[in-house]
């Protein structure tokens, strides 16, 4: 069997389409939204108006650039959850009335496994069993990946996201969202041991950012009490800095589970696996450690419907269909 499928992806504010046909990518239109940028994060029910106006012309284009037609497809698949509901809705409708008016089977997706089917779009492939950090916005695991489709969580934050330190530590520093890429930039020009900050212990596999983010807060608060400026004048330092903190946190706990597990085979996933000071430190440690490391393209890292492809692609050849009647799942589990 040589499926051709339509992906969807909504779950937060990428509107995303993309065609597989026997595994391999045709297509990956995203559409991203600017509408966001002025709150300082994503609004839920702009970005849900915002899917409504991409997701026509994004399938559309994602069709044409494939050069398939929507009678070769055999199956369409979207993110069912997790996400915003209101953005996962406008992607869920859509590939329910496609999939009903072509006489089409549905296909559901977890988006955090998605992002780590996203290491089977190119070479090379990791190997099984391995562990990927996925590290996004919403969410920061370990997962035990046994198979395509048999994955298990190990370890994840108790609080706040790693995407999200990111994010609300940019927006303490005046920076736009999503800051986390503004800090991997600024970060590239400074000094990461400048300053030090206290890293939260947790027991076993398991991560938490929350306090990080208020000792950054007051941190910050104190030194502007002594020195207007220091926010401008230390940009670049206090960047790396915190990078160099949170890619420590990561890493730390990566390297226990990969001793626990006796794996070697890591790979890393998700919005944050784009920071090139994870890459960087990762690279690092793989060499230390004995590691075969795994990183996906950078336009598979962020949320795109490629991915959520891929995982369509397995499911199908398992057989894993999706009845007409489901409904999205904001907080939808492996
Ligand atoms: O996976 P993703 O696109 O969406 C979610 O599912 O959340 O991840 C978005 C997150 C945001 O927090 C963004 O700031 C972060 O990934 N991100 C980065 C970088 N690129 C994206 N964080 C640090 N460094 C980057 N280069
Ligand atoms: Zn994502």
């Amino acid at each position: 069997m040589t499926p051709t499928i339509l992906a969807i992806e909504s779950s937060c504010d990428e509107t995303s389409a993309a065609v597989i046909r026997s595994g391999c990518i045709l297509s990956n239109v995203v559409a991203n939204q600017d509408v966001h940028l002025r709150y300082g994060g994503v609004v839920p029910e702009l970005a849900s108006r915002a899917h409504q106006q991409h997701i026509v012309p994004v399938v559309a284009q994602a069709l044409q650039e494939a050069g398939v037609a929507k009678a070769e497809l055999q199956a369409v698949a979207f993110t069912r959850g997790p996400g915003l509901l209101g953005s996962l809705l406008v992607g869920a409708s859509f590939a329910k009335a496609l999939g009903l008016g072509l006489g089409l089977p549905l296909i559901e997706v977890q988006h955090m496994m998605a992002h780590v089917l996203a290491h089977f779009i190119d070479e090379p492939r990791p190997n099984f069993p391995f562990l990927c950090l996925t590290v996004s916005g919403g969410h920061t695991q370990i997962v035990l990946v046994r198979s395509h489709l048999d994955m298990e969580i190990i370890g994840q934050t108790q609080d706040d996201a790693v995407g999200e330190a990111f994010d609300k530590t940019a927006k303490l520093l005046g920076l736009p969202y999503p800051g986390g890429p503004l800090i991997d930039q600024y970060a590239q020009q400074g000094n990461p041991t400048a300053f030090a900050f206290p890293e939260v212990s947790t027991p076993g596999l398991d991560f938490s950012f929350s306090g990080l983010k208020t000792a950054f807060l007051y941190f910050v608060q104190e030194q502007v009490k002594k020195s207007p400026n220091f926010v401008q004048e230390n940009l670049a330092d206090i960047c790396a800095s915190i990078q160099y903190t949170l890619v420590k946190v990561l890493l730390n706990k990566l390297r226990r589970a990969a001793r626990e597990q006796q794996i070697r085979e890591i790979a890393i996933a998700g919005g944050v696996s784009a920071n090139s000071g994870l890459r960087a430190a990762l690279h690092q440690m793989a060499e230390r450690e004995g590691w075969q490391v795994y990183v996906p393209a950078f336009q598979y890292c962020t949320d795109n419907a490629a991915m959520i492809a891929m995982a369509a692609h397995y499911k199908f050849l398992a057989g894993q269909f999706t009845s007409q009647e489901v409904s999205p799942l904001p907080r939808m589990a492996f």
